[in-house]
């Protein structure tokens, strides 16, 4: 029997998702895409899951990139495809309805990069590497690449990693405001677990209008941002969680939310 493509399990209300192709580095074939695409749209749907961990098998890579045997022959016409594809999984990943922590326990390059940038917070190895290496390809990025490195680390850090195409290492990637969290190896798994616990504890409507407020309000302009918060913020007050949370504070002990 083949090996799944992508691996699930669940701790608690964490899912663990896990990219699990070790021998070719993670890389993104089209069935992997579709494996993603799937899984999130499962995730988000699930009540009981509250926080999704992204991550690759194997000790070396989170994803060393889109699949490059497999794009090798596209044509023009499939190469679009292949690029929409991906895109259309990530940006469900990006506008998911809960947290979703990318563990970086490796090489994230090109389409790895990509990835771990439609997650909305990256914990990284020290080890990793992390880049867009696509133009020594004689490609671009492909995934989102060019436009979500440019609003998380700005115009120097994009062209820099996407002209040179040169990986950058994890403490590098820190200083470029585009991983979170750069922590020991060894430590990855414990402290990536640790944040999403954290972030399963919390009111799933609460972190939903953050989400929100970042996905939608934050592309446009502050007025209507502002707006957009406004409205996320009345919206709040008409969950139990929001009475619970404030509640719980005045009465001096923890809140129980339960994502109504
Ligand atoms: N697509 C397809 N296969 C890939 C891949 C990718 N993006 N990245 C690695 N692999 C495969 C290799 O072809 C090799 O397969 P094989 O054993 O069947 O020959 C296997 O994964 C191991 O990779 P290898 O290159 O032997 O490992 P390494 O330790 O020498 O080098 C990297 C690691 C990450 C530096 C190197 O694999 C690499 O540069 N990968 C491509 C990165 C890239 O350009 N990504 C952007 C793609 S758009």
């Amino acid at each position: 029997m083949t090996e799944p493509v992508l691996l699930s399990s669940d701790r608690d209300a964490v899912r663990v998702l896990t990219v699990n192709r070790p021998d070719k580095l993670n890389a993104l074939n089209a069935a992997t895409l579709d494996a993603l695409d799937e899984a999130f749209r499962a995730a988000d749907a699930d009540p009981a899951v509250r926080v999704v961990v992204l991550t690759g098998a194997g000790a070396k890579a989170f994803v060393a990139g889109a699949d490059i045997a497999e794009m090798n022959t596209l044509s023009p016409a499939e190469g679009r495809d292949f690029s929409l594809r991906g895109q259309r999984m990530m940006r469900r990943i990006e506008t998911l309805s809960k947290p979703v922590v990318a563990m970086v326990n490796g090489f994230a390059l090109g389409g790895g990069l990509e990835l771990a940038m439609s997650c909305h917070l990256r914990i990284a190895a020290d080890t990793a590497k992390i880049g867009q290496p696509e133009v020594n390809l004689g490609l671009i990025p492909g995934f989102g690449g060019s436009q979500r490195l440019l609003r998380l680390a700005g115009r120097a850090a994009t062209l820099e990693l996407c002209l040179t195409g040169a990986p950058v290492d994890a403490a590098r990637a820190l200083e470029l405001g585009i991983v979170n969290r750069v922590v020991p190896a060894a430590e990855l798994e414990q402290q990536a677990m640790a944040l999403a616990t954290q972030l399963a504890g919390s009111a799933p409507l609460a972190l939903r209008g953050v989400l929100d407020c970042i996905n939608y309000g934050g592309e446009c302009g502050i007025e209507e941002g502002l707006a957009y918060e406004a409205a996320q913020f009345g919206l709040m007050f008409s969950t139990d969680d929001m009475r619970e949370g404030t509640g719980a504070f005045l009465e001096r002990r923890k809140p129980a939310f339960k994502g109504r």
